[in-house]
């Protein structure tokens, strides 16, 4: 066999690739793994959306190649769904690019715009796609440490000017992977000042904007005044609409940008399955009220994994959104050990924090993707094990 490009040595294989195969024999032998480490949605979306996923696929003229830029009526939805839920006017022809899920579309957009040896701003811990999509174009990651005292926000000021030089796309992701965090308009339009300033492109993913608690409402970036002129934004039907194996997602913001994305996108994929556009379509206009009781559904399992985890002694804040809780693992521990000895002693799988940067040290990532009784069960289990004595594998 033909040896493989360099490039892939800038990749490696991700944690969960990794881990499937080893809980896979685990429920072979006949263990019952609760997982707790994907952000999976585990509940379906409405019986109204996967109708219209049926029976446009049950029409004869449904399974032909569609648009690139996928259907109008698609991306008026989108437009639709920014307007009502923001307040934010995006046109449906040059301010929208749909995507085949919102990852496909975080890894192109820095082929589209990272030469070797220019940098993108990173937040560290995040979502390991900004870094695998920089690496593979030969750019450089510079890494935004997201500190517990800085409400897991970067402190843009304190990036030198000698990286800035050389940077040219900032990443943002609120509510956040994997910290749970929110933030305010802000915060956000400091980000905007900044990317202005610096000439960067400003790129906020938001795939999480849609599962919020107790009355908060996550802001789109897009919202703050003059974001189109340096921002893009990436959304996704995979969490706010449990549709995660449907990959949908969009990019929308900065026209100039997304005509160099689109370009790129079109030598890469042709689009979707007609029924899925129309399926995709029919989330965003339809009944949208089930958002609000799904998001009860998770509140109530934060609530239970909040609180468990307190008592074990492990000071979790409570999240205001996502569908997640950064959970700090106890003194005298790696999380990669924690998350080993939870996973060997209670068949419970977490995620350890350094997988998403040197900074996620200290924690595991807990998803609130199983239901409460399983929920309820996990946190049992674990309690068995509590109090830990210090293992001093740090
Ligand atoms: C921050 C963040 N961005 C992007 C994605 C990818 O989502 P999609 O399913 O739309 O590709 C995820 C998925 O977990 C995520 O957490």
């Amino acid at each position: 066999m033909i040896p493989p490009a360099q490039r892939m040595q800038l990749l490696g294989p991700t944690f969960f690739a990794a881990l499937e195969p080893k809980i896979s024999a685990m429920q072979a032998a006949g263990k019952d793994v609760i997982r707790l480490d994907e952000g999976s949605p585990d509940l379906p979306p409405p019986r109204a959306i996967i109708e219209t996923l049926a029976q446009a696929a049950a029409e004869p003229g449904t399974h032909c190649y569609q648009p690139h830029r996928g259907t109008r009526a698609l991306r008026l939805a989108w437009a639709g769904m920014y307007r009502r839920v923001f307040g934010v006017s995006l046109n449906t022809d040059s301010e929208i690019v749909p995507l085949l899920g919102s990852k496909e579309g975080v890894f192109h957009l820095s082929a589209a715009f990272l030469n070797p040896g220019d940098v993108s701003l990173i937040p560290d811990p995040g979502y390991m796609t900004y870094t695998r999509g920089a690496l593979f174009c030969g750019a450089e990651p510079y890494f935004m440490p997201l500190r517990p005292e800085n409400q897991f926000l970067p402190d843009l000021d304190a990036i030198p000017a000698s990286v800035l030089r050389r940077a040219r796309l900032l990443w943002l992701n609120y509510p956040n992977n994997p910290t749970a965090a929110v933030a305010s308009h802000e915060f956000f339009a400091r980000a905007v000042a900044f990317a202005q300033k610096q000439g960067l492109l400003l790129c906020h993913d938001a795939p999480y904007t849609q599962i919020t608690f107790d009355n908060y409402r996550a802001p789109s970036l897009l919202e703050i005044d003059g974001a189109k002129e340096v921002a893009v934004e990436f959304n996704s039907l995979s969490k706010s609409h449990n549709m995660a194996g449907w990959r949908v997602g969009a990019l929308m913001g900065n026209a100039q940008a997304l005509k160099t994305f689109f370009t790129l996108k079109t030598n890469v994929d042709s689009s979707h399955f007609l029924p899925i556009l129309a399926a995709a379509a029919a989330a965003m206009t339809g009944d949208q009220a089930w958002l609000a009781e799904r998001n009860q559904v998770y509140r109530q399992r934060r609530d239970i994994v909040v609180q468990a985890v307190n008592e074990f002694g492990l000071p979790a804040q409570l999240p205001q959104a996502s569908i997640y809780v950064w959970c700090p693992v106890p003194a005298g521990w790696t999380c990669l050990d924690f998350v080993n000895l939870i996973l060997n002693e209670t068949l419970v799988s977490l995620t350890p924090g350094t997988i998403f940067g040197d900074n996620g040290e200290g924690y595991v990532r807990i998803s609130l993707t199983a239901p409460a009784e399983r929920l309820n069960e996990a946190m049992l289990r674990m309690a068995k094990l509590f109090p830990l004595t210090t293992k001093g594998g740090k």
